[in-house]
Formats: C-alpha cells, structure tokens, sequence
C-alpha cells in the first residue's frame, strides 16, 4: 500500500534521533523540582514598542538582571504558564496545545497591563527552547520536559503604573510526578478560612501572585499531613473553585462536574482537555457551580493539571470531617488518565489535533 513506504520513509528520516544523546540524570527518579537545562529563551518588549516584542534568542541557562525597580519586582507584574513536552519511542518530542498556552497568556496579559508575544511568536520560542534542551528531555515513560514561560514587567516602576518595558522568558526542567503520591490518590482539606480569588479580580488568569496566596493555607496543610488544599468561593463559602496548583472535578454514576470558569478560576488546558476526552469517552461533563456537598457525596474526585495530569483524590477532609473515596485510583480517574497520557505521549491517534510533533 502507499502508506508502507511513507513509515518507512518517515522512520528513516527519524533513525538519528533514536540514538539521540541523553543528559546524565537519574530519570527512575524524577520528582517535580527545578533540574536546569542547558539554555533559556528570552524575548523584550521596549519602551516604545508598542507592544511588539523584538526577536528573542536562546542563551545559556542563568540568573537574569532586573532593575530593584523592576514592575514585577514591586508590584507584582508577572504572568507564567505551564506545558510539557513528552518523548516519543521513535525519538521525536511532542508539545500538547502549545497554542492554548499562548492564547492564555495573552488574556492574562490584557488583565496584568501588560503586552504579550504573538501566538506564533510564542509557539515558536517554546519549540526553539525545547530543541536546544532536547538531551533533558526524558525517555519516554519516564517523565516529560517541563516548559515555563514567564512575562513580567522587567522596566523601572516607583508609583504604581505598568512597567515600561517586558521581559519573556522560557526556561525548562525535567520532571516526574508532581505529587510525592505520585499517582497513589491524594488527600486535600478543603479551606474555609482563606480565598484564592474574589470575584473581579485576578483568579481566572495565570498571574504569580496567585500562586503566592495560596502558600500560607498549603504550608499549614502539608505540616498536618495533607497533599493540598482545595479552596471555596469567598462569597458563601459553599462552591469548589481549585486546588492551589490544579482544578478539581467530581463524578457521580455517569456525570463528571467541574466548577464553571467564571474568573475566579484558572482555566486549565488539561481541565478543558479532560472535559473533551470525558464527553468523547460517553460521559455526561457538567461545568457549572459544585457545592460542597456534591464533592462530599461524589463517588469518584479528581484534579487535573499540566504538572499533576490527573490525579485521583482519596480523601477530602471539611470542617474536621475526612471522607474517604476509595483506596485505589478511582476508574474514571484512571480511564481518563490513560486516555489524555496516551494522546499526550502519542501513542493514541491524535484526532483533535492537539499535539505538535518537533
Ligand atoms: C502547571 O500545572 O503547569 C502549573 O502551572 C501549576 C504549578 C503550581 C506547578
């Protein structure tokens, strides 16, 4: 047939990379801390631009200078975002929804005063940045290549304005599982004290300051043993909005309900995914409100994420009470994960065409 010669062709073309040089790291032992890579990507907007970012370049993975006045530095004026690059058997590398990450940058850039690469710009220097780390990208089934970029306010600020001039940055870190669980289920307590996000503010966008509000009820859960925290709307203290580092989703029977993302919460890629892979799977998914009771009584919870995937929930503990879920990884949560991993390491077809082949 025509297509024998085409593969044939095709792994031909891909033979090199199968013996593709590897860094020299333990990768049976990926956790999910920082291992730097050998370059970073860094890409200016300057004063006067207009908002129009100049060609960036790679260089050698470092420290960056900023002015002690720098926009991010004092008020807070940042961004990130979060994507993985996995490693095929035939060598190649594959990016999930690049796009997506970019397109997120950008709505949170509008929110923050700031500008924001184009789509392509951006797809293009997160390529660039994992091709010039290709060695620390991890064999497959052993983790994937973590890529952050970051944009601040890197010009000089003292009254409250936005900065006169932004910094991208890419840089990237293997990793393994994000929970020291890792996929054994995780126990959250759900917070009734403390909020991530108000309504009109800045909770449904990546900026770093939300991740930097959520320290303080995650270090108290850890210290009592908890995996995180999952946090309630501030107004009455009744709906699940995320985890600190994920969203969350609860099953009952056939129907999977996650919170609606109405700008308290982080629309997540994997999130959104999950909710296209459950619905082509023959699952009713629901996003709307999910109160409190509905997790308590769910048969099944889950959060997802692109550095926690999906990861099954355990117990949830409220107001002193724990309920428990299951001991093992729940079915949904595990036929879901199966599906999303294999489209994302590209051993199912990739029908939504999600993927990018580097
Ligand atoms: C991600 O999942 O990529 C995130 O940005 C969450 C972060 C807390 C690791």
């Amino acid at each position: 047939s025509l297509l024998q010669p085409l593969s044939a062709t095709l792994s031909d073309a891909h033979s090199e990379t199968e013996n593709v040089e590897l860094a020299d790291l333990d990768w049976d032992n990926l956790g999910f801390g920082l291992q730097t890579t050998d370059y970073m990507y860094v890409m200016k907007c300057p004063h006067g631009a207009e908002g129009v970012f100049s060609k960036g370049e790679l260089k050698r993975f470092g420290n960056i200078e900023l002015n002690p006045s720098a926009g991010v530095l004092n008020y807070g004026q940042g961004l990130f975002e979060g994507l993985k690059a996995y490693r095929k058997h035939d060598g190649n590398i594959l990016l999930f929804r690049p796009q997506e990450n970019a397109l997120r940058m950008r709505m949170g850039a509008e929110r923050m005063c700031m500008p924001s690469p184009a789509v392509e710009q951006f797809v293009e220097a997160v390529k660039e940045t994992v091709l010039a780390n290709k060695r620390w990208v991890p064999p497959p089934g052993k983790g994937s290549l973590y890529i952050r970029p970051l944009l601040m306010g890197s010009g000089p600020v003292l009254g409250l304005a936005p900065a006169p001039e932004y910094t991208f940055l890419i840089y990237a870190s293997p990793v393994g599982n994000y929970f020291k669980e890792g996929l054994a289920p995780i126990n959250l307590i759900v917070e009734n004290e403390l909020h991530r996000a108000t309504p009109g503010g800045t909770g449904g966008v990546k900026t770093i300051g939300n991740y930097t509000a959520v320290l303080k009820a995650q270090s108290a859960a850890k210290a009592r043993g908890y995996s995180d925290v999952l946090y309630l709307d501030c107004v009455h203290k009744k709906y699940l909005e995320e985890v600190s580092s994920c969203n969350i989703f609860v099953v009952k029977g056939n129907v999977i309900s996650t919170p609606a993302v109405k700008g308290t919460i982080l629309p997540g890629i994997t999130r959104k995914s999950i909710i296209d892979v459950g619905r082509s799977q023959g699952f009713q998914v629901e996003e709307r409100l999910v109160s409190v009771d509905e997790l308590l009584d769910a048969d099944e919870v889950f959060c997802t994420g692109t550095a926690v995937v999906v990861s099954p929930v355990g117990s949830v503990t409220y107001l002193g009470d724990r309920v428990s879920y299951r001991d093992g990884v729940g079915a949904v949560s595990q036929q879901l994960h199966t599906a999303l991993t294999r489209l994302q390491m590209g051993l199912a077809e990739d029908e939504m065409n999600w993927t990018v082949e580097l």
